[in-house]
């Protein structure tokens, strides 16, 4: 099988941790287990095999984020990685279509792409708030279409999709029969505090939400993700959950259940780091003209257009890596060129030195920037 290379996850792999200053997140600062309890009363936990698609108890509270839901419309999986690829696995057959957002997290792209699929693009558009053009996706539907995927919201823009945009893109998809693919990782990280919609929330029966607790909730290392959808649908795929990773470790499973107890004051505690680091990026960026870098309302993320003539965004990415020390994400990664994510959820010191490293390149490298155009 032909699988492209998914640039972003390898070169955080092969650089995230060797580098000074690692901007290429896109979470808070992650939580530490005794923010969830006391180690100790993990003692006597005894390391069986678990349920499969996750315990009961964790499904009850995932379920509990969408209207409707009970544990049967619930799969645990090993993060929101394993949750899109065993939802894509699923449902497409050579030859099938997708529609799909860009920029994204190139992930299901990718995926899809190896099974067969072809990919048309549904471009966010940069003038509208990143919010989708929908006059693309109306061209992009054929009878083959059999998946709309979605990031809402998005990463890398940080940009929270319009109730119209939804209702029109969940409205294609009943049109087509097409199933809809929500990946919601960044619901409950609003700057703002105002929870986005789910896409279930529309009430289209053939929808799957993909979404886990590495990003709003700060707990990457968990590797906890989910698929909420429809309960034969979810049977289907615990069918090829079984081949993959069969089920998260026990341990994750507890902890997951104290994260989902703990939400709100979890959920706080990313608002808290959002409000924090934003002014941060936000002044610093106002002071750099070789960028333009809206605000972002969700995830630790902001997403700036760079103007340096010559200098394609991967190669800014390894200058900044190689020469300033400074991990950032290159916009080729998400399907745009002349753009850098930059993660602001980490302690604020850092964030600023990692900050003042960006900057001093552009103001001692050969690079000649400029004020960005128009
Ligand atoms: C949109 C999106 N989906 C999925 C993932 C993978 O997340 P997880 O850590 O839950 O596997 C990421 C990670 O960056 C992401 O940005």
């Amino acid at each position: 099988m032909r699988l492209e290379p998914f640039e972003l996850e390898r070169d955080q792999c092969v650089h995230e941790h060797s580098v000074e200053f690692n901007l290429s997140e896109s979470g808070v600062h992650p939580l530490e287990l005794a923010d969830l309890l006391d180690p100790a009363s993990l003692a006597g936990l005894r390391l069986s095999y678990g349920q499969a698609n996750g315990s009961v108890e964790l499904r009850e509270r995932i379920a509990g984020l969408y209207p409707g839901a009970t544990p049967d419309h619930i799969l645990v999986t090993h993060g929101t990685a394993e949750a899109n690829f065993l939802a894509v696995w699923n449902l497409i057959e050579p030859g099938d279509e997708i529609v799909y957002m860009v920029p994204n997290y190139l992930q299901i792209q990718g995926i899809a792409r190896a099974f067969g699929a072809v990919v048309r693009p549904l471009p966010l558009l940069a003038e509208n708030g990143w919010q989708p053009d929908l006059d693309a996706l109306d061209r992009a539907l054929s009878p083959r279409t059999r998946l709309i995927a979605v990031c809402n919201p998005n990463n890398p823009t940080g940009a929270v999709m319009s109730g119209e945009a939804m209702r029109r893109i969940a409205a294609a998809a009943a049109r087509t029969g097409a199933w809809l693919l929500s990946d919601e990782i960044y619901r409950g990280a609003e700057r703002d505090g105002v929870t986005t919609p789910s896409f279930r929330e529309l009430g289209y029966e053939r929808t799957l939400i993909t979404a886990g607790l590495s990003k709003a909730y700060g707990a990457p290392g968990l590797r906890v993700g989910w698929i909420a959808g429809p309960p034969d649908r979810i049977t289907a795929i615990c069918g090829h959950h079984d081949y993959t990773t069969i089920m998260i470790s026990t341990l994750s499973d507890v902890l997951a259940v104290r994260v989902l107890d703990k939400r709100e004051q979890i959920l706080e505690r990313t608002r808290a780091i959002l409000k924090a680091n934003w002014p941060i990026l936000r002044r610093w960026a106002d002071d750099q003209p070789w960028l333009r870098m809206p605000d972002s309302r969700a995830g630790a993320i902001g997403f700036g257009r760079f103007h340096a003539p010559g200098l394609g965004s991967r190669e800014l990415g390894d200058r900044l890596r190689s020469e300033k020390g400074v991990l950032i994400v290159p916009g080729s990664f998400f399907g745009v060129e002349s753009h850098i994510r930059l993660n602001y959820g980490a302690p604020a010191s850092y964030l600023e030195a990692g900050l003042a490293r960006v900057s001093e390149f552009f103001r001692t490298s050969l690079v000649r920037p400029s004020r960005v155009p128009g």
